[in-house]
């Protein structure tokens, strides 16, 4: 039996459902080859695989179901975002965006900065964590091309309203781009309906798929220049990239195997009932931790009075330690695995003023985990903290000797 009580599931979800081991291994074994490349019959069917997915996941994420070919595949969100912004923004463009980012989006953006005279603001969150649309709204100005906004918070679960967000850029004639890495497969989305332009998605966490694959779903008004060339398998006279899509923003061989898994994790979810159901057992299992969490004296939780409008993963710190100090704790006395440090997401942690103690200890609940883990990791957590303290006391007691 697995010993490790793993909570990193924000950084990747694992493990992965049985389903998905067994089609990617059945799928790669059977029909590795280059789908969309040659004639024959093997190609023809590692073809048609990737076609349906891209019905399947633009119907996932609510986009344009007449337009398929709008949902592209890449390697993961960073690949996905890194297209978007370079491919939207261009010198003289103001975008606004938020320090609730990964640096998937701040890095790319900060390039483009330093190095293409792009402009751009980082709207701050609330005490909650939850960015407020009418500060969206008063950073647009007339130069403003992009918003983007991460719709779940890795490092505090908080989820966006991107539903208002996006309204208000619509009204304002703004591009509206999400980073889904952490909703995708946890909250429902759906693209018309949220009035999002471009979205992000990753397919290792809640898609349930392997490491390697994700993409982008792009709605049918939105022409993303494409900003790298090569391969296609199609129209191979033609001496440019191609400018339509899929080919627009998919270079080289795909991941055919990632895109197996991704298949896969969409029939897992379809079984457990949907996004939703898997969805609130997390969140009970998350309220239950957070309830334990609470009880603890010296254990500071961030931005989560409440878990509406939350994700499964909850960022802490215990006084008078430092993050990765109980992390190493956590996996070396008690074998729970959780993220430690900045996750990714610095700004998050420089507005949380946490930068200095070195971010925070994030439990990052999946489908597999059980009230068993929970009960285990507010022990854990309970023990450490007392630990501290224990410290803290003997110090005070040596100093006064
Ligand atoms: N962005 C991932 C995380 O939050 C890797 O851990």
């Amino acid at each position: 039996m697995e010993k490790l009580i793993y909570l990193d599931n924000a950084a990747t979800s694992w493990p992965k459902p049985d389903s998905v081991y067994k089609f990617m291994t059945d799928f790669y074994r059977g029909c590795g080859v280059n789908p969309g490349r040659s004639g024959f019959d093997k190609a023809i069917e590692a073809g048609n695989l990737v076609e349906e997915l891209r019905q399947r996941l633009t119907r996932f994420f609510g986009g344009d179901e007449t337009n398929p070919e709008r949902l592209c595949f890449g390697y993961n969100a960073t690949d996905a975002l890194n297209l978007i912004i370079a491919g939207l923004l261009s010198e003289g463009d103001h975008v606004v965006t938020t320090n609730l980012e990964h640096n998937s989006v701040i890095r790319p953006i900060n390039q483009l900065v330093r190095d293409k005279n792009v402009e751009a603001t980082f709207v701050p969150f609330n005490d909650q964590g939850f960015i407020d649309p009418e500060d969206i709204s008063n950073a647009i100005k007339s130069n403003t091309k992009l918003v983007i906004v991460n719709h779940g918070s890795n490092v505090l679960g908080t989820v966006q309203p991107i539903k208002e967000i996006g309204k208000i850029c619509h009204e304002k004639n703004v591009l509206f781009a999400i980073d889904s890495a952490q909703t995708a497969g946890m909250v429902p989305i759906n693209m018309k309906d949220m009035n999002i332009d471009v979205l992000a998605f990753t397919g290792h966490k809640s898609l349930m798929g392997s490491t390697g694959i994700g993409g982008l779903c792009v709605r049918k008004h939105v022409e993303i220049a494409h900003t790298r060339a090569g391969g296609t398998g199609v129209r191979s006279a033609f001496p440019f990239h191609l400018d339509e899509y899929p080919y627009r923003m998919e270079y080289g061989t795909p991941n055919v195997v990632g895109i197996a898994s991704l298949w896969a994790g969409q029939e897992w979810i379809k079984e457990q009932g949907g996004v939703e159901k898997i969805h609130a057992q997390e969140m009970r299992l998350a309220q239950k931790l957070l309830d334990g969490f609470n009880k603890i004296d010296g254990v500071i939780t961030y931005c989560c009075d409440s878990l509406e409008n939350h994700l499964s993963a909850i960022t802490i710190n215990v006084d008078g330690l430092e993050a990765g100090d109980v992390g190493i704790m956590l996996d070396v006395d008690y074998d729970i695995a959780t993220r430690t440090g900045l996750h990714c997401a610095p700004l998050v942690h420089k507005q949380l003023d946490l930068v200095k103690i070195h971010g925070g200890v994030r439990f990052a609940i999946g489908p597999f985990n059980t009230e068993a883990h929970i009960d285990k990791a507010i022990e854990a957590i309970a023990e450490i903290a007392q630990r501290s303290k224990d410290m803290k006391t003997k110090k005070a007691s040596i100093a006064n000797k």
